[in-house]
């Protein structure tokens, strides 16, 4: 990748300020753990895994930050931290599993000292990115021979390295199949209406000189009619025990296209995206956003003063339309229930 989303600078945290691509490739240093927890709100940096890198860095920016070497006044101060980066967005699990690893961490502060245990968070929140980049290569790895020569492949939002540590989940198995030499051509969503799609997947690939056609979200269909799309893939931000999997919104509607038309839908994501504790994608939260995303465009007004919007940011497709879900240690085919059981038992789950 010839950017990096976001980087750890000891004294700050660094992210591509994605609010101002593709226009402007301008980075972003935050220097308090506020300022990372405002970013992730404004979508500077987004993204499940994304958000779950940079809330863990915020984390760890407080401990660096925070003067006092009382544990107990550490802890409190760390604590209140982690409620922030909670409350930032509700939807990615990614964010709450990054949270609550590096809130861990101070369970040893009274034994340690405050001193070993700035340095360990530290330590942690760089171990969180490097880790996400790593299973983002597996995932590429696993899921490359699903894109076969000369397919269409379509993809919605952006689940790249912009919206990961680096590399991505599903346009990782897209370098992934590029690196073995094919040629193929990716179909990508715009994503109305924050435009993840035509503002982040369209940039990414075409820096990666990937042959790909930006299309608006209601163009699918018809490529699909036409038998240009052989193959979707996309990210999720959530998936419950059953496999109902939550992602950008509009993502369900791609799954019901792509089962009418017979063409294979698969999510791909880390297994920290996985929430064992859901028993449905009914139980995910979601973030329903400013009205103004809908009826403004920049700034500028496109639709009438005092209309009704509905703006939710994701919505979740069932695990029935899904063919598999393309993670770090495999392919997860169906039950998804059972499977996800066999393979993970009760990890990322409330029973554990
Ligand atoms: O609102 P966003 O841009 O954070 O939503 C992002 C998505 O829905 C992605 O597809 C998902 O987080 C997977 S990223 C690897």
């Amino acid at each position: 990748m010839k950017f990096k989303t976001i980087e750890w600078k000891g004294d700050r945290v660094r992210m591509l300020d994605q609010r101002r691509l593709p226009q402007e490739v301008r980075y972003l240093d935050c220097r308090s753990a506020s300022s990372v927890a405002e970013a992730i709100r404004s979508m500077a940096i987004r993204g499940a895994p994304a958000i779950g890198v940079a809330a863990a860095m915020g984390i760890a920016l407080a401990a660096k930050k925070t003067r006092s070497s009382n544990p107990r006044v550490f802890s409190k101060v760390i604590e209140k931290v982690c409620r922030e980066m909670r409350g930032t967005r509700p939807t990615a699990v990614n964010l709450f599993w990054a949270v609550d690893r590096m809130e861990k961490l101070l369970e040893r502060v009274e034994s340690d000292g405050v001193h070993e245990t700035r340095k360990r968070f530290a330590r942690e929140a760089l171990q969180i990115l490097e880790t996400d980049i790593e299973v983002n290569r597996k995932i590429g790895m696993y899921g490359r021979n699903l894109i076969k020569e000369g397919d269409g492949v379509l993809t919605h939002c952006n689940a790249g390295a912009l919206a990961t540590g680096g590399y991505g989940t599903a346009l990782g198995v897209i370098y992934a199949a590029r690196d073995q030499g094919k040629k193929f051509e990716v179909f990508v969503d715009e994503t109305r209406p924050m435009l993840q799609g035509c503002r982040l997947t369209a940039w990414e690939l075409v820096q990666e000189k990937i042959p790909a056609t930006l299309i608006t979200d209601n163009m699918a269909g018809v490529l699909m009619r036409k038998g240009l799309v052989h193959l979707v893939v996309v990210g999720a931000d959530r998936i419950a025990g059953n496999g109902d999997t939550a992602n950008k919104i509009g993502t369900y509607g791609v799954a019901v296209l792509a089962e009418s038309h017979g063409i294979p839908f698969y999510v791909a994501a880390p297994t920290s995206t996985l929430d064992l504790s859901l028993i449905s994608g009914e139980e995910i939260p979601i973030e329903e956003r400013n009205f103004a995303e809908v009826t403004h465009f920049r700034g500028h007004p496109i639709a009438p003063k005092g209309v009704k919007v509905f703006n939710p940011a994701f919505d979740v497709t069932p695990h029935s339309l899904i063919h598999g879900i393309i993670t770090e240690q495999g392919i997860i085919r169906k039950p998804f229930y059972k499977n996800l059981r066999k393979m993970f038992g009760t990890r990322n789950s409330k029973e554990g």
